[in-house]
């Protein structure tokens, strides 16, 4: 069970404990942070998930899919550390991630 620091758009920062297997999305979602939208579920469809994750671990989160990249570019505020939190898993190789929740489009 890593544990991750979540910051919100308010810049108010928790740390919460993941479960290995969930996504990321799930976590921060189930985690009470109702800023994360996530209205598509977890489909790769709205892009309501969106974060911004600690550049230290971007070896570790998985490659973006084209589907995410896409969905990405129609978002004002992709910076190069973007990435659709519904599509990256949780596993031991985050352990002491920080992501930040993205400003809403
Ligand atoms: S929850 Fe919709 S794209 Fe991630």
């Amino acid at each position: 069970m890593p544990k991750i620091n979540v910051i919100t758009r308010e810049g108010e920062s928790s740390e919460v404990e993941a479960e290995n297997g969930l996504t990321l999305m799930e976590v921060i979602r189930d985690g009470g942070f109702d800023e994360l939208l996530a209205l598509c579920g977890g489909c790769c469809s709205c892009a309501t998930c969106h974060v911004h994750v600690d550049a230290a671990f971007k070896g570790k989160v998985g490659e973006m899919g084209e589907d995410e990249d896409d969905l990405l570019e129609s978002s004002d505020h992709r910076d190069e550390n973007s990435r659709l939190s519904c599509q990256i898993e949780v596993s031991d190789a985050i352990e002491g991630l920080t992501v930040t929740i993205a400003q809403e489009d």
